[in-house]
């Protein structure tokens, strides 16, 4: 008998609904590759929406996890360990910054990066009190948090989560005009992911990014880029503002920074804003522990080498060539950089979410956002025959 439909029926009965995942329930995986509880195969081209960038279970990170569980795990920032100081540095040092304020979930990271923003504002910018202001982008994804979902424009995820914190102003994104028209005295920071994930990997204008890096830099204002899902090798680069070589003011990390074992977040920026802060200002219990440290010190120390980010490049150009094969046979649109792609599909054939059960079906494993967007981001260790698999795959299922 299948233990699938049981162990969805029992995860349905026990938990909140706020996720629809699909009907596969996992059991292990390795590299680019994932089991089922009845023995089925996937290709995994999710990657757990990029904390997964080194693939499943990735060696190098799961001995550094091996080790540090057998000596230490957790301290609390109330002493320091002889995991932390290295971590910070090293990541400081991939991000071209002075300073480094470890996390462990995205969403924290965000939250982080918009209390040192405020705080910059009041005491170095000198807005008045109360009155900072964060512009922010139309179909932005930065987490789930009551202030993050407040200027959320996704109704789903803003409606009836209310009273929202006020302090932000909603431009169109890719705009430079409408950014630039949004600033005033009291705006402390321009706060966009630099390629709008959720959105359906939505990327900008050539242009607008070094726009907003030359209009933030003219207005006193601080340029905090959302790389938690763009970042760390994802899209060719380290960061997806290299690619119109954009250094903005504050990294917003997640995700693959953890190795797909443990959930760090990081915020980067150098000592004129990260140095707003002092003791008992903010921080997190999790923040920083030696366990979380010891991973993602070894997922720099793997950036460092710029492998995954030639991966990425390489790949990413024969995944993009064979998704632009389909357009114009149920694929209407296909964007994106490196090894990450939001396909549009015809809505005449079928909807993202058929789509990807479809796929599924087919053992390969991807998510749809927004109606009939699908987002394709496999690890970076996927080969060139698993990237041409997923494509005909693809092919096969809009092919009916
Ligand atoms: C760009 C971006 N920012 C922030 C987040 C929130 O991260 P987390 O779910 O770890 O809180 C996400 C998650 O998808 C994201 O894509």
């Amino acid at each position: 008998m299948l233990r699938t439909p049981e162990a969805i029926r029992d995860a349905e009965r026990w938990t909140a609904h706020n996720y629809h995942p699909l009907p596969v329930v996992i059991s292990s995986a390795e590299g680019s590759w994932l089991t089922d509880v009845d023995g089925r195969r996937y290709l995994d081209c999710l990657a757990g929406y990029s904390a997964l960038n080194f693939g499943h279970r990735h060696p190098t990170l799961i001995a550094a996890a091996h080790a540090q569980l057998d000596r230490l795990t957790l301290t609390s920032r109330a002493f320091v360990h002889d995991q932390f100081a290295d971590f910070c540095r090293e990541l400081a040092e991939l991000c071209g910054k002075d300073l480094v304020l470890p996390m462990n979930t995205g969403a924290e990271a965000v939250e982080t990066g918009i209390k040192v923003a405020r705080k910059w504002g009041y005491q170095v910018k000198g807005v008045a009190p109360g009155m900072a202001n964060i512009v922010v982008a139309e179909g932005n994804f930065h987490g789930r948090t009551t202030t993050i979902v407040s200027f959320s424009t996704d109704e789903d995820a803003r409606a009836d989560f209310g009273p929202y914190t006020p302090g932000f102003t909603v431009v169109p994104y890719g705009d430079l005009a409408a950014l630039s028209a949004a600033i005033d005295e009291n705006t402390v920071a321009v706060l966009l992911e630099p390629i709008q994930g959720e959105q359906g990997v939505v990327v900008p204008p050539e242009g607008y990014l070094p726009g907003v890096r030359r209009v933030c830099t003219e207005r006193n204002v601080l340029f905090v880029a959302d790389e938690i899902q763009s970042g760390l090798g994802r899209t060719g680069q380290t960061f997806a503002c290299d690619h119109e070589g954009v250094t903005p003011d504050m990294y917003l990390l997640g995700k693959a920074l953890g190795g797909g074992i443990v959930p760090v977040s990081a915020v980067a920026a150098n000592t004129d804003v990260l140095g707003v802060l002092r003791p008992g200002q903010h921080g997190s219990t999790f923040g920083g522990n030696p366990l979380a440290c010891a991973v993602a010190t070894e997922v720099v120390r793997l950036l460092a080498t710029g492998e995954f980010q030639r991966r990425s490049t390489e790949l990413g150009a024969r995944l993009h060539a064979g998704l632009r094969s389909l357009v114009g046979r149920g694929l209407l649109a296909v964007r994106g950089r490196g090894l990450w792609a939001g396909l549009d599909i015809d809505p005449a054939l079928m909807s993202g979410r058929e789509a990807c059960e479809r796929l599924a079906e087919r053992g390969v494993l991807a998510k749809d956002t927004h109606g009939s967007t699908i987002r394709l981001a496999p690890p970076l260790v996927i080969t060139e025959e698993e990237i041409d698999h997923a494509v005909a795959q693809l092919a096969a299922v809009l092919a009916g």
